[in-house]
């Protein structure tokens, strides 16, 4: 495993890291939980992706308790979560306000069973609150040390370079990484917008959904598994990232992790790292078996030759920046 600084900033996370959404307080129990961080952290997995809704705040229940039952050092791990989406009925329980913001962190703290995050991200922009009541707010909580590092996630280029230009103005943290929805299929905010971003402001990428819920592994060519996310019925609204579209790539790019030797799981992790921008690459895992086949794409990263990116691209043909 190699360790990725995140952006200009010095906090150095795994190439892959391994994130709680569905899977982890959901889909399955504490102890297929316990199996998979543990076995991700054999692999060298520090940073650990969680959020305050997921799961309405078991995810980050179950993390904590998966730490301390594998006696994990607090300072060998990286650990975010995240505010924003609603987690209580009244008007103040949701979004970016500094009310919120300084409620959730809180919350999250307790849960976790920790002092501090890691990296504490804005899981939205909101249009409802100014700019700078959420840089300050961040500002603040970087202060009292209960954040070390703030960002954003599936925020547009432009709000990040406004909340940059904000923290410049008043000499407050900026937001140093950005958590963007980025696969084989979903590329353009982030090769077109996210990139210049890192470029411009010095921002880590984190990338989420990586093997798009589970159909750039090719699980999902000829229907839907049992067992899988997308049979499970609480997920049932995800269920539109399988396409026949989308299918039809799968079985040509299957062709191609076959001639490398990898599964099809493998080349679509591996290639998300082929920029030097992004940071990590946050997978999810519902067995440790996943986790162990996951982590070891990273054997593949040298076979990704020019002439191998040419092929997925055509395969692909989305390059968001190839001329038309
Ligand atoms: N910031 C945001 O808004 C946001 C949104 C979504 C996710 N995230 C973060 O990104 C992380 C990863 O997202 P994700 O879980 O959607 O990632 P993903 O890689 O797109 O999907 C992971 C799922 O695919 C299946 N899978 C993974 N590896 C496999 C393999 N080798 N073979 C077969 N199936 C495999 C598993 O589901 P089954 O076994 O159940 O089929 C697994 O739970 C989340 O945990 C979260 O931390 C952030």
């Amino acid at each position: 495993m190699e360790y990725r600084k995140v952006g200009r900033h010095g906090i150095k996370i795994s190439e892959f890291s391994l994130g709680a959404w569905v899977t982890y307080g959901g889909q399955v129990g504490e102890d297929v939980a316990l199996e998979c961080m543990q076995a991700a952290y054999e692999h060298g997995v520090n940073f650990f992706d969680n959020a305050d809704i997921y799961a309405m705040g078991q995810a980050e229940v179950v993390i904590g308790n998966v730490i301390r039952k594998l006696g994990l050092n607090r300072t060998d791990l990286v650990i975010s979560s995240k505010v924003f989406w609603p987690f209580g009925d009244g008007p103040n329980d949701r979004g970016l306000s500094r009310k919120h913001i300084m409620e959730a962190v809180h919350g999250s703290l307790k849960r976790l069973g920790t002092d501090y995050l890691d990296f504490y991200f804005c899981h939205r922009y909101d249009p409802e609150v100014e700019v700078e009541e959420v840089v300050r707010a961040m500002d603040d909580l970087v202060h009292q040390g209960k954040v070390l590092y703030w960002g954003t996630s599936e925020w547009r280029g432009h709000q990040i370079a406004d909340a940059v230009g904000v923290a410049h103005q008043w000499g407050l943290y900026a937001p140093a990484i950005e958590q963007p929805h980025y696969n084989m299929f979903t590329r353009h905010i982030v090769e077109t917008e996210l990139m210049d971003a890192a470029h411009n402001h010095g921002v880590g990428l984190v990338v989420w959904s990586p093997l798009a819920s589970g159909v750039l592994t090719g699980k999902y060519n000829s229907g839907i598994p049992q067992g899988s996310r997308l049979a499970d019925p609480d997920y049932d609204w995800l269920r539109g990232v399988i396409t026949a579209e989308r299918v039809a790539k799968v079985r040509q790019l299957t062709e191609v992790a076959n001639e490398l030797g990898c599964s099809m799981a493998q080349l679509a992790l591996v290639w998300l790292l082929r920029k030097p921008e992004i940071t990590s690459v946050i997978t999810g895992a519902s067995r440790a078996e996943q986790v162990h086949e996951n982590m070891k794409a990273l054997e593949f990263k040298d076979k990704l030759t020019p002439d191998v990116l040419a092929r997925i691209e055509e395969i692909l043909a989305n390059d968001p920046n190839a001329e038309s």
